[in-house]
């Protein structure tokens, strides 16, 4: 008889204790403590009964001298395997995974409800079928939140029913183990990981323990027989996720879809990658028959621009291996005295703090009783430092109401000191600003560019706020 521990576990951060407490002693939040059994050794034996014999890719050659280590491989024994990649059949999924699927990548798809993460991936599942032979195993596609009736619909409006592609619609751990390790799927998607449920944890489905636990399960067994693991979880409005931060270390891949469910365009992107570039980026526009591919996001987040604003400045991204170019809004408005705000969207907050101190000490700008708004158009996301100088300059537009030359793109770091710094890929970056029309930019001086644009230089801040 296993014995079994009480522990409360915060619901925000996955943090563990013995007593109960109103505050998280890790996170601090109120309130986020939930009692829960713990598991009593580090993996239960119906859990590794489940897992049954490693699949061939995975298994541990014995080794033939004597001097070996029980139970490890020398490095250039292992099967290379587990190296390849597999196309999912959708390109821009494959980018934005770094290249298509590793065996046994696990991979979690996080967004708000309705984002369309479950219909993104019935057509993974519905290509990945596509490339499928007809002896080959299924791909299998578990629904624990909506009907197998459901899912035919669905599949209906994306031309994915196709007999390689199997449902199964469950939420018992332990029965989806075992169809898994009887099936020996090509590739399981489970959406979502918050409606999962281990009897043995007792508490509730979708509460941190469950999430953790079932989604370990699960990865292990991904691990152990080879195949691709694509996990839905569901965040709230203000990005919250039932235990984001453990699950986020045992994943593979995160790959936030956002959006506005109003508006048709979706944006893929990887916050963590184990096998590729984070900050890549897949833009996709809702349709009816399903998700369909944008070829240019740079025009997308371009879009609503109104050329002449003051406050306004355009930047080329790197957004992890190619540019997007994107527009960064600034609004500075006076604010009774003490009460300054600073609201920050697509962007860095920490970074903003940063470049709202360089302006005031190095360049003379009074902040300090001023609102400041700054935000990425369109849903882009300026988060990388190359962004630094355009959003400084779309503040000082704002305060002076001054608006930049139309034609004009602006690349750079801001370092503490007020110097600015060139940026990698500054070629690339600037080409796609060419492509859309873009005749000038501004860069830190010693950039290393080769192309036609028209450079403007500047060492610092302050001689950048001067030229424009
Ligand atoms: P869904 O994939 O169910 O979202 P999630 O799994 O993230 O909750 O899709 C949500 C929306 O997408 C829904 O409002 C209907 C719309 N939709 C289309 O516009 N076209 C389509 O082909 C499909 C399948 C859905
Ligand atoms: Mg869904």
């Amino acid at each position: 008889m296993p014995k079994i521990k009480i522990v409360h576990v915060c619901q925000e951060c996955g943090h563990q204790t013995g007593k109960w407490q109103g505050k998280c002693p890790s996170c601090s939040k109120w309130n986020t403590l939930i009692e829960e059994t713990a598991r009593a050794a580090p993996s239960s034996p119906s859990r590794q009964r489940i897992g049954g014999a490693p699949s061939a890719s995975f298994s541990t050659p014995k080794p033939t001298s004597t001097n070996g280590i029980a139970g490890a491989i020398p490095i250039p024994r292992i099967s290379a395997e587990s190296g390849k990649r597999k196309t999912t059949g959708i390109p821009d999924l494959d980018r934005v995974l770094g290249g298509g699927l590793v065996p046994g990548e696990v991979i979690l798809i996080s967004g708000e409800p309705g984002i369309g993460k479950s219909t993104l991936l019935l057509q993974t599942a519905k290509c990945l079928c596509e490339s499928i032979e007809e002896k080959e195993s299924p791909v299998l596609y578990i629904t624990a939140e909506e009907s197998a009736s459901q899912i035919r619909l669905r599949g209906e409006r994306l031309h994915a029913l196709l007999p390689s592609l199997w449902v199964l619609a469950e939420n018992d751990l332990d029965t989806i183990l075992n169809t898994v390790q009887k099936s020996t799927p090509q590739a399981v998607i489970l959406d979502s990981i918050q409606m999962i449920y281990w009897a043995d944890l007792g508490s509730a489905p979708g509460s941190v323990g469950q999430v953790r636990e079932c989604a370990a399960a699960l990865t292990a067994q991904a691990k152990r027989m080879g195949h691709p693991l694509f996990l839905v979880g569901h965040v709230t409005k203000d990005g919250s996720f039932a235990g984001p931060k453990t699950l986020e270390h045992l994943v593979d891949a995160v790959l936030n879809f956002e959006g506005d469910r109003f508006y048709t365009a979706r944006i893929l992107r990887a916050s963590k990658n184990r096998f590729g570039a984070v900050n890549e980026m897949a833009v996709f526009e809702m349709a009816q028959e399903g998700l369909r591919p944008v070829g240019d996001p740079s025009r997308l987040f371009l879009e609503g621009r109104r050329a002449g604003l003051a406050g306004t400045v355009v930047t080329s991204l790197w957004s992890g291996s190619r540019p997007a170019l994107a527009e960064v809004q600034a609004l500075v408005a006076p604010a009774p005295p003490g009460m300054a705000k600073r609201r920050v969207s697509g962007m860095d907050i920490n970074r903003i703090s940063m470049i709202l101190a360089v302006l005031e000490r190095h360049c003379g700008y009074l902040l300090a009783d001023r609102d400041v708004f700054v935000n990425a158009a369109d849903g882009a996301e300026a988060k990388e430092p190359g962004a630094d100088l355009a959003i400084a300059i779309a503040i000082a537009g704002s305060v002076k109401d001054k608006p930049l030359a139309e034609d004009m793109v602006v690349v750079g770091e801001v370092g503490l000191g007020g110097e600015l710094r060139p940026t990698n890929q500054l070629t690339a970056r600037l080409k796609e600003a060419e492509r859309l029309g873009f005749t000038h930019a501004l860069v830190p001086k010693g950039s290393v560019y080769e192309g036609k644009m028209k450079l403007w230089t500047a060492s610092t801040l302050d001689e950048a706020l001067g030229k424009v």
